[in-house]
Protein backbone atom coordinates (compact mmCIF):
# COMPACT_ATOMS: atom_id res chain seq x y z
CA UNK A 1 0.00 0.00 0.00
CA UNK A 2 1.05 3.21 -1.00
CA UNK A 3 2.02 6.19 1.35
CA UNK A 4 3.36 9.40 1.89
CA UNK A 5 6.73 10.75 3.68
CA UNK A 6 6.59 14.18 4.52
CA UNK A 7 9.31 16.57 6.13
CA UNK A 8 7.20 19.05 7.60
CA UNK A 9 7.54 22.70 8.70
CA UNK A 10 8.20 24.25 4.87
CA UNK A 11 6.06 27.16 3.88
CA UNK A 12 4.18 26.70 0.40
CA UNK A 13 4.79 29.37 -2.45
CA UNK A 14 3.98 29.23 -5.77
CA UNK A 15 0.89 28.52 -7.96
CA UNK A 16 -1.39 25.44 -8.60
CA UNK A 17 -3.25 24.54 -11.74
CA UNK A 18 -6.60 23.47 -9.82
CA UNK A 19 -8.38 19.63 -10.98
CA UNK A 20 -11.33 19.60 -12.56
CA UNK A 21 -14.06 18.66 -9.92
CA UNK A 22 -14.25 15.00 -8.86
CA UNK A 23 -17.99 15.69 -7.77
CA UNK A 24 -19.41 17.26 -11.17
CA UNK A 25 -17.60 14.72 -13.63
CA UNK A 26 -19.07 11.95 -11.96
CA UNK A 27 -22.79 12.74 -12.53
CA UNK A 28 -21.59 14.37 -15.86
CA UNK A 29 -20.60 10.95 -16.76
CA UNK A 30 -23.75 9.61 -15.73
CA UNK A 31 -25.22 12.32 -18.14
CA UNK A 32 -23.50 11.12 -20.75
CA UNK A 33 -24.73 8.27 -21.61
CA UNK A 34 -28.27 9.64 -22.60
CA UNK A 35 -27.13 10.56 -25.95
CA UNK A 36 -25.89 7.72 -29.09
CA UNK A 37 -23.63 10.52 -30.25
CA UNK A 38 -20.37 10.87 -28.67
CA UNK A 39 -19.61 13.34 -25.90
CA UNK A 40 -16.66 15.23 -25.10
CA UNK A 41 -15.39 16.62 -21.36
CA UNK A 42 -12.65 18.67 -20.24
CA UNK A 43 -10.96 19.13 -16.78
CA UNK A 44 -11.63 15.72 -16.35
CA UNK A 45 -9.11 14.56 -13.61
CA UNK A 46 -7.07 11.36 -12.76
CA UNK A 47 -8.58 10.10 -9.86
CA UNK A 48 -9.37 6.43 -9.13
CA UNK A 49 -13.04 7.48 -8.51
CA UNK A 50 -12.99 8.82 -11.89
CA UNK A 51 -11.26 5.33 -13.37
CA UNK A 52 -14.03 3.15 -11.22
CA UNK A 53 -17.10 5.02 -13.40
CA UNK A 54 -15.55 4.79 -16.36
CA UNK A 55 -15.07 1.16 -15.45
CA UNK A 56 -18.82 1.08 -14.50
CA UNK A 57 -19.63 2.52 -17.87
CA UNK A 58 -17.33 0.35 -19.70
CA UNK A 59 -19.60 -3.17 -18.03
CA UNK A 60 -22.49 -1.22 -19.68
CA UNK A 61 -20.98 -0.80 -23.35
CA UNK A 62 -20.29 2.81 -23.05
CA UNK A 63 -17.08 3.27 -25.00
CA UNK A 64 -14.97 5.86 -23.48
CA UNK A 65 -11.20 7.19 -24.10
CA UNK A 66 -9.06 9.38 -22.61
CA UNK A 67 -7.06 11.88 -24.55
CA UNK A 68 -4.93 13.45 -20.90
CA UNK A 69 -7.54 15.76 -19.47
CA UNK A 70 -9.99 15.13 -22.00
CA UNK A 71 -12.58 12.26 -22.41
CA UNK A 72 -14.68 11.01 -25.37
CA UNK A 73 -17.87 9.25 -23.75
CA UNK A 74 -19.87 7.08 -26.69
CA UNK A 75 -22.88 5.13 -25.49
CA UNK A 76 -24.28 4.94 -28.53
CA UNK A 77 -23.68 0.63 -27.92
CA UNK A 78 -25.00 0.90 -24.48
CA UNK A 79 -26.74 -2.66 -24.09
CA UNK A 80 -26.36 -3.06 -20.04
CA UNK A 81 -28.60 -1.62 -17.76
CA UNK A 82 -26.67 -3.42 -14.54
CA UNK A 83 -24.05 -2.24 -12.35
CA UNK A 84 -22.81 -5.80 -10.63
CA UNK A 85 -22.06 -6.07 -7.03
CA UNK A 86 -18.03 -5.21 -6.97
CA UNK A 87 -17.81 -2.55 -8.67
CA UNK A 88 -21.31 -0.90 -6.89
CA UNK A 89 -19.29 -1.51 -3.91
CA UNK A 90 -16.18 0.11 -5.68
CA UNK A 91 -17.60 3.52 -6.41
CA UNK A 92 -20.80 4.45 -3.85
CA UNK A 93 -21.57 7.18 -6.43
CA UNK A 94 -22.27 4.72 -8.71
CA UNK A 95 -25.71 5.29 -7.81
CA UNK A 96 -26.14 8.45 -9.95
CA UNK A 97 -25.89 5.91 -12.79
CA UNK A 98 -29.07 4.43 -11.58
CA UNK A 99 -30.98 7.77 -13.17
CA UNK A 100 -29.33 8.21 -16.67
CA UNK A 101 -29.70 4.07 -17.23
CA UNK A 102 -33.36 4.47 -16.33
CA UNK A 103 -33.90 7.32 -19.03
CA UNK A 104 -32.05 4.97 -21.45
CA UNK A 105 -32.96 1.67 -20.94
CA UNK A 106 -36.18 2.17 -18.71
CA UNK A 107 -35.42 -0.57 -16.02
CA UNK A 108 -31.97 -0.94 -13.91
CA UNK A 109 -30.74 -3.88 -11.68
CA UNK A 110 -27.93 -1.42 -9.51
CA UNK A 111 -26.21 -2.86 -6.09
CA UNK A 112 -27.03 -1.62 -3.02
CA UNK A 113 -23.87 0.27 -2.42
CA UNK A 114 -23.89 0.19 1.29
CA UNK A 115 -22.19 2.32 3.66
CA UNK A 116 -18.62 4.15 3.12
CA UNK A 117 -15.70 5.72 5.34
CA UNK A 118 -17.87 8.34 6.57
CA UNK A 119 -21.22 6.66 7.27
CA UNK A 120 -24.23 4.45 6.09
CA UNK A 121 -24.72 6.58 3.04
CA UNK A 122 -28.93 5.09 2.97
CA UNK A 123 -30.73 5.81 -0.75
CA UNK A 124 -33.76 5.90 0.42
CA UNK A 125 -34.09 9.70 -0.65
CA UNK A 126 -33.27 8.30 -3.90
CA UNK A 127 -35.35 5.31 -3.75
CA UNK A 128 -38.66 7.68 -2.61
CA UNK A 129 -37.77 10.64 -5.48
CA UNK A 130 -37.73 7.55 -8.27
CA UNK A 131 -40.86 6.27 -6.67
CA UNK A 132 -42.87 9.48 -6.58
CA UNK A 133 -41.77 9.40 -10.21
CA UNK A 134 -43.77 6.25 -10.41
CA UNK A 135 -41.06 3.99 -10.85
CA UNK A 136 -41.47 0.95 -9.55
CA UNK A 137 -38.55 -0.17 -7.25
CA UNK A 138 -37.55 -3.31 -5.69
CA UNK A 139 -35.12 -4.19 -3.32
CA UNK A 140 -34.19 -7.70 -2.78
CA UNK A 141 -30.71 -9.33 -1.95
CA UNK A 142 -28.91 -6.50 -1.85
CA UNK A 143 -29.75 -5.65 -5.40
CA UNK A 144 -32.12 -2.59 -6.21
CA UNK A 145 -34.35 -3.15 -8.99
CA UNK A 146 -36.30 -0.68 -11.50
CA UNK A 147 -39.04 -0.06 -13.81
CA UNK A 148 -39.63 3.00 -15.31
CA UNK A 149 -41.92 1.67 -17.95
CA UNK A 150 -44.62 4.11 -16.17
CA UNK A 151 -42.32 7.04 -15.39
CA UNK A 152 -44.64 10.25 -14.63
CA UNK A 153 -43.35 13.61 -14.51
CA UNK A 154 -44.56 15.41 -11.38
CA UNK A 155 -43.64 17.80 -8.75
CA UNK A 156 -41.56 15.93 -6.07
CA UNK A 157 -40.23 17.06 -2.83
CA UNK A 158 -36.89 15.48 -1.36
CA UNK A 159 -37.30 15.00 2.30
CA UNK A 160 -33.62 16.63 2.37
CA UNK A 161 -31.74 18.13 -0.08
CA UNK A 162 -29.31 15.09 -1.03
CA UNK A 163 -26.79 15.53 -3.58
CA UNK A 164 -27.06 12.59 -5.16
CA UNK A 165 -30.48 12.10 -5.14
CA UNK A 166 -31.12 15.65 -6.67
CA UNK A 167 -28.80 14.61 -9.71
CA UNK A 168 -30.92 11.15 -10.25
CA UNK A 169 -33.81 13.33 -10.05
CA UNK A 170 -33.26 15.57 -12.72
CA UNK A 171 -31.37 12.44 -14.74
CA UNK A 172 -34.18 10.17 -14.70
CA UNK A 173 -36.56 13.03 -15.79
CA UNK A 174 -34.41 14.61 -18.53
CA UNK A 175 -35.74 12.31 -21.57
CA UNK A 176 -39.33 11.92 -20.12
CA UNK A 177 -42.82 14.04 -21.47
CA UNK A 178 -44.14 16.37 -19.22
CA UNK A 179 -42.92 18.78 -16.31
CA UNK A 180 -40.92 17.39 -13.28
CA UNK A 181 -40.17 19.88 -10.81
CA UNK A 182 -37.47 18.89 -7.99
CA UNK A 183 -38.39 20.79 -4.14
CA UNK A 184 -35.93 20.94 -1.95
CA UNK A 185 -33.60 20.20 -4.34
CA UNK A 186 -29.43 20.40 -3.34
CA UNK A 187 -28.04 23.76 -4.27
CA UNK A 188 -24.33 22.36 -4.60
CA UNK A 189 -22.30 24.42 -7.49
CA UNK A 190 -21.73 20.85 -8.93
CA UNK A 191 -25.40 20.35 -9.66
CA UNK A 192 -25.20 23.99 -11.94
CA UNK A 193 -23.02 22.01 -13.92
CA UNK A 194 -24.78 19.03 -14.26
CA UNK A 195 -27.75 21.38 -15.23
CA UNK A 196 -25.24 23.46 -17.94
CA UNK A 197 -24.15 19.98 -19.41
CA UNK A 198 -27.64 18.77 -20.17
CA UNK A 199 -28.94 21.93 -21.44
CA UNK A 200 -25.62 21.80 -23.88
CA UNK A 201 -27.16 18.71 -24.61
CA UNK A 202 -30.36 19.65 -25.43
CA UNK A 203 -32.57 19.25 -22.19
CA UNK A 204 -34.75 21.70 -21.02
CA UNK A 205 -33.27 21.96 -17.37
CA UNK A 206 -33.89 25.37 -15.32
CA UNK A 207 -33.47 25.99 -11.07
CA UNK A 208 -30.32 24.58 -10.56
CA UNK A 209 -28.59 26.05 -7.37
CA UNK A 210 -31.42 26.97 -6.20
CA UNK A 211 -33.88 24.50 -4.17
CA UNK A 212 -36.33 24.23 -6.85
CA UNK A 213 -35.11 22.73 -10.43
CA UNK A 214 -37.55 22.07 -13.13
CA UNK A 215 -37.37 19.79 -15.42
CA UNK A 216 -39.08 19.40 -19.32
CA UNK A 217 -38.99 16.64 -20.91
CA UNK A 218 -37.11 15.95 -24.11
CA UNK A 219 -37.41 12.94 -27.07
CA UNK A 220 -33.84 13.15 -27.34
CA UNK A 221 -30.49 14.59 -26.55
CA UNK A 222 -27.58 15.71 -28.68
CA UNK A 223 -23.48 15.36 -28.25
CA UNK A 224 -21.51 18.17 -26.68
CA UNK A 225 -17.87 19.43 -25.73
CA UNK A 226 -18.14 20.63 -22.26
CA UNK A 227 -15.37 22.18 -19.75
CA UNK A 228 -16.33 20.64 -16.14
CA UNK A 229 -16.15 23.25 -13.14
CA UNK A 230 -12.77 23.32 -11.41
CA UNK A 231 -12.70 21.09 -7.83
CA UNK A 232 -13.68 23.88 -5.09
CA UNK A 233 -12.86 20.92 -2.77
CA UNK A 234 -9.71 20.32 -3.63
CA UNK A 235 -8.97 24.29 -3.90
CA UNK A 236 -10.18 24.76 -0.58
CA UNK A 237 -7.83 22.27 0.55
CA UNK A 238 -4.97 23.91 -0.90
CA UNK A 239 -5.82 26.91 0.82
CA UNK A 240 -6.36 25.65 4.12
CA UNK A 241 -2.60 23.94 3.59
CA UNK A 242 -0.91 27.72 2.88
CA UNK A 243 -2.53 29.10 6.06
CA UNK A 244 -1.29 26.14 8.11
CA UNK A 245 2.25 26.23 6.52
CA UNK A 246 2.68 30.24 5.78
CA UNK A 247 3.44 31.09 2.60
CA UNK A 248 1.57 32.85 -0.99
CA UNK A 249 -0.22 30.87 -3.05
CA UNK A 250 -1.97 31.42 -6.23
CA UNK A 251 -5.12 29.11 -6.69
CA UNK A 252 -5.12 28.82 -10.86
CA UNK A 253 -8.78 28.22 -12.31
CA UNK A 254 -10.03 28.28 -9.06
CA UNK A 255 -13.66 29.39 -8.86
CA UNK A 256 -14.21 32.14 -5.34
CA UNK A 257 -17.72 32.05 -6.11
CA UNK A 258 -18.25 28.37 -4.91
CA UNK A 259 -15.79 28.90 -1.98
CA UNK A 260 -17.07 31.34 0.37
CA UNK A 261 -18.15 29.61 3.41
CA UNK A 262 -14.08 28.78 3.33
CA UNK A 263 -12.53 31.86 2.32
CA UNK A 264 -14.47 34.37 4.57
CA UNK A 265 -13.62 32.22 7.54
CA UNK A 266 -9.78 32.29 6.50
CA UNK A 267 -9.82 35.55 5.56
CA UNK A 268 -10.87 35.82 9.46
CA UNK A 269 -8.50 34.11 10.91
CA UNK A 270 -4.96 33.52 8.82
CA UNK A 271 -4.87 34.98 5.11
CA UNK A 272 -5.19 38.14 2.89
CA UNK A 273 -7.41 36.85 0.22
CA UNK A 274 -7.69 38.50 -3.35
CA UNK A 275 -10.28 36.99 -5.86
CA UNK A 276 -9.80 38.44 -9.15
CA UNK A 277 -11.54 35.72 -12.32
CA UNK A 278 -10.83 32.38 -12.12
CA UNK A 279 -7.52 33.06 -9.64
CA UNK A 280 -7.71 33.22 -5.94
CA UNK A 281 -4.38 34.61 -4.58
CA UNK A 282 -4.04 32.99 -1.06
CA UNK A 283 -1.08 34.89 1.47
CA UNK A 284 -0.81 33.33 5.08
CA UNK A 285 -0.61 36.58 8.36
CA UNK A 286 1.49 34.18 10.00
CA UNK A 287 0.01 32.47 13.34
CA UNK A 288 -3.70 31.46 12.32
CA UNK A 289 -6.25 32.42 15.04
CA UNK A 290 -9.04 29.66 15.67
CA UNK A 291 -12.11 30.15 14.02
CA UNK A 292 -14.53 29.87 17.20
CA UNK A 293 -16.98 27.55 15.13
CA UNK A 294 -17.25 25.39 12.16
CA UNK A 295 -20.78 24.13 11.16
CA UNK A 296 -21.31 22.11 8.25
CA UNK A 297 -24.10 22.31 6.23
CA UNK A 298 -25.73 22.37 2.66
CA UNK A 299 -24.19 24.35 0.16
CA UNK A 300 -23.98 27.43 0.52
CA UNK A 301 -23.24 26.81 3.95
CA UNK A 302 -19.45 25.43 5.10
CA UNK A 303 -19.16 21.81 3.03
CA UNK A 304 -18.36 18.99 4.99
CA UNK A 305 -15.81 17.77 2.24
CA UNK A 306 -13.82 20.84 4.19
CA UNK A 307 -14.46 19.68 8.03
CA UNK A 308 -11.27 17.57 8.37
CA UNK A 309 -8.97 20.18 6.40
CA UNK A 310 -10.55 22.77 8.34
CA UNK A 311 -9.56 20.94 11.54
CA UNK A 312 -5.85 20.20 10.71
CA UNK A 313 -5.54 23.53 10.46
CA UNK A 314 -7.55 24.58 14.00
CA UNK A 315 -4.77 22.12 15.79
CA UNK A 316 -2.48 24.45 14.98
CA UNK A 317 -4.57 27.82 15.51
CA UNK A 318 -4.55 30.21 18.20
CA UNK A 319 -7.53 29.18 20.54
CA UNK A 320 -10.67 27.38 20.51
CA UNK A 321 -12.75 25.82 17.77
CA UNK A 322 -15.85 24.19 18.12
CA UNK A 323 -16.88 21.90 15.13
CA UNK A 324 -20.45 20.58 14.56
CA UNK A 325 -20.77 17.86 11.53
CA UNK A 326 -23.97 17.94 10.72
CA UNK A 327 -24.16 16.17 7.08
CA UNK A 328 -22.10 12.43 7.77
CA UNK A 329 -22.52 10.30 10.75
CA UNK A 330 -19.07 8.94 11.12
CA UNK A 331 -17.04 11.88 9.88
CA UNK A 332 -14.07 12.14 12.52
CA UNK A 333 -12.05 9.22 11.35
CA UNK A 334 -9.10 11.33 11.24
CA UNK A 335 -9.61 12.90 14.51
CA UNK A 336 -7.27 9.66 16.22
CA UNK A 337 -4.71 10.49 13.97
CA UNK A 338 -4.26 13.96 14.83
CA UNK A 339 -4.23 13.09 18.35
CA UNK A 340 -1.20 11.03 17.61
CA UNK A 341 0.44 13.96 16.19
CA UNK A 342 -0.07 15.84 19.19
CA UNK A 343 -3.30 17.49 18.70
CA UNK A 344 -5.75 18.97 21.51
CA UNK A 345 -9.18 17.37 20.09
CA UNK A 346 -12.26 16.09 22.22
CA UNK A 347 -15.29 14.31 20.21
CA UNK A 348 -18.97 13.78 21.23
CA UNK A 349 -21.03 12.59 18.84
CA UNK A 350 -21.38 15.25 16.02
CA UNK A 351 -19.48 17.63 18.08
CA UNK A 352 -15.40 17.92 17.88
CA UNK A 353 -13.27 20.67 20.47
CA UNK A 354 -10.52 21.71 19.06
CA UNK A 355 -7.77 23.24 21.25
CA UNK A 356 -4.85 25.14 19.05
CA UNK A 357 -1.25 23.34 20.25
CA UNK A 358 2.04 25.21 19.58
CA UNK A 359 3.04 22.45 17.14
CA UNK A 360 2.29 18.87 16.24
CA UNK A 361 4.60 16.37 16.00
CA UNK A 362 5.39 13.78 12.85
CA UNK A 363 4.93 10.19 13.07
CA UNK A 364 3.04 7.43 10.99
CA UNK A 365 -0.45 7.91 10.78
CA UNK A 366 -3.48 6.01 8.75
CA UNK A 367 -5.60 7.33 6.21
CA UNK A 368 -9.05 5.90 6.75
CA UNK A 369 -10.88 8.14 4.24
CA UNK A 370 -10.59 10.78 1.06
CA UNK A 371 -10.86 14.34 3.16
CA UNK A 372 -9.66 12.81 6.28
CA UNK A 373 -6.27 11.68 4.22
CA UNK A 374 -6.10 14.70 3.56
CA UNK A 375 -6.37 16.50 6.53
CA UNK A 376 -3.15 14.38 7.91
CA UNK A 377 -1.21 15.55 4.64
CA UNK A 378 -1.62 18.52 6.01
CA UNK A 379 -0.94 18.54 9.38
CA UNK A 380 1.94 16.57 8.12
CA UNK A 381 3.25 19.24 5.82
CA UNK A 382 2.98 21.71 9.37
CA UNK A 383 4.10 18.66 12.05
CA UNK A 384 8.04 18.83 12.78
CA UNK A 385 9.77 15.62 11.62
CA UNK A 386 9.05 13.16 9.64
CA UNK A 387 5.22 12.71 9.21
CA UNK A 388 3.91 9.03 7.19
CA UNK A 389 0.63 8.71 5.72
CA UNK A 390 -0.40 5.71 5.04
CA UNK A 391 -3.15 4.13 2.76
CA UNK A 392 -2.78 7.37 0.45
CA UNK A 393 -4.98 5.44 -1.63
CA UNK A 394 -8.27 6.78 -0.06
CA UNK A 395 -6.62 10.36 -0.74
CA UNK A 396 -6.26 9.29 -4.78
CA UNK A 397 -9.83 9.25 -4.83
CA UNK A 398 -10.12 12.79 -5.01
CA UNK A 399 -6.57 14.50 -5.26
CA UNK A 400 -4.79 14.54 -8.56
CA UNK A 401 -1.57 13.81 -7.55
CA UNK A 402 -1.67 15.22 -4.32
CA UNK A 403 2.52 15.01 -3.33
CA UNK A 404 3.32 16.27 -6.70
CA UNK A 405 1.09 19.81 -5.82
CA UNK A 406 2.91 20.01 -2.87
CA UNK A 407 6.44 19.25 -3.71
CA UNK A 408 5.66 21.95 -6.80
CA UNK A 409 4.62 24.70 -3.57
CA UNK A 410 7.90 23.60 -1.64
CA UNK A 411 6.99 20.61 0.67
CA UNK A 412 9.27 18.04 1.32
CA UNK A 413 7.00 15.09 0.54
CA UNK A 414 7.38 12.02 -1.70
CA UNK A 415 5.00 8.64 -2.47
CA UNK A 416 6.88 5.73 -1.00
C1 LIG B 1 -22.17 14.07 -2.42
O1 LIG B 1 -22.43 12.83 -1.79
C2 LIG B 1 -20.67 14.14 -2.58
N1 LIG B 1 -20.22 13.03 -3.42
C3 LIG B 1 -19.99 14.05 -1.21
O2 LIG B 1 -18.58 14.18 -1.41
C4 LIG B 1 -20.48 15.23 -0.37
O3 LIG B 1 -19.90 15.14 0.91
C5 LIG B 1 -22.00 15.17 -0.26
O4 LIG B 1 -22.59 15.18 -1.59
C6 LIG B 1 -22.56 16.35 0.52
O5 LIG B 1 -22.18 17.54 -0.11
C7 LIG B 1 -20.36 13.12 -4.77
O6 LIG B 1 -20.90 14.09 -5.29
C8 LIG B 1 -19.82 12.00 -5.57
P1 LIG B 1 -25.92 13.48 0.03
P2 LIG B 1 -23.95 12.29 -1.64
O7 LIG B 1 -26.84 12.57 -0.67
O8 LIG B 1 -24.73 12.66 -2.84
C9 LIG B 1 -27.88 11.30 3.75
C10 LIG B 1 -16.32 13.65 -1.11
O9 LIG B 1 -15.58 13.62 -0.11
N2 LIG B 1 -28.69 10.60 2.75
O10 LIG B 1 -26.11 14.95 -0.09
O11 LIG B 1 -23.89 10.86 -1.25
C11 LIG B 1 -26.41 10.87 3.67
O12 LIG B 1 -26.21 9.68 4.40
C12 LIG B 1 -17.73 13.09 -1.02
O13 LIG B 1 -16.01 14.13 -2.23
C13 LIG B 1 -29.76 9.81 3.19
O14 LIG B 1 -30.00 9.69 4.39
O15 LIG B 1 -24.42 13.17 -0.40
C14 LIG B 1 -25.71 12.04 4.27
O16 LIG B 1 -25.77 11.92 5.68
C15 LIG B 1 -18.06 12.53 0.36
N3 LIG B 1 -30.50 9.17 2.27
C16 LIG B 1 -26.54 13.24 3.81
O17 LIG B 1 -27.82 12.71 3.44
C17 LIG B 1 -30.25 9.28 0.93
O18 LIG B 1 -31.00 8.68 0.13
C18 LIG B 1 -25.96 13.97 2.60
O19 LIG B 1 -25.85 13.05 1.56
C19 LIG B 1 -29.17 10.07 0.50
C20 LIG B 1 -28.40 10.74 1.43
Amino acid sequence: MEKLVINGGKKLYGEVKIQGAKNAILPLFAAAILTDDKVVINNVPDLSDVDNMIKILKNLGVKVDRYGSTAVIDASNLCGYEIPNGLAKELRSSIFLLGSVLSRCKKAKVAYPGGCDIGLRPIDIHIKALRDLNVEVEESKGYIYCNAENFKSTEISLDYPSVGATENAILSSVLCKGNTVVHNAACEPEIVDLQNFLVKMGAKVTGAGTSVIKIYGVKTLHGTLYDAMPDRIAAGTYAIAVAMTGGTVLLDGARYQDMRALLSKLSKTSCNIICNGDKIYIKSNGKPVSVPKITTQPHPGFPTDLQAPMMALQTVSDGVSIFTENIFENRYRHVGELIKMGADIVTNGRTAVIKGVPYLTGTEVYAQDLRGGAALILAGLKAEGTTIVKDVRYVDRGYEKIEEVFRSLGAEVRRE
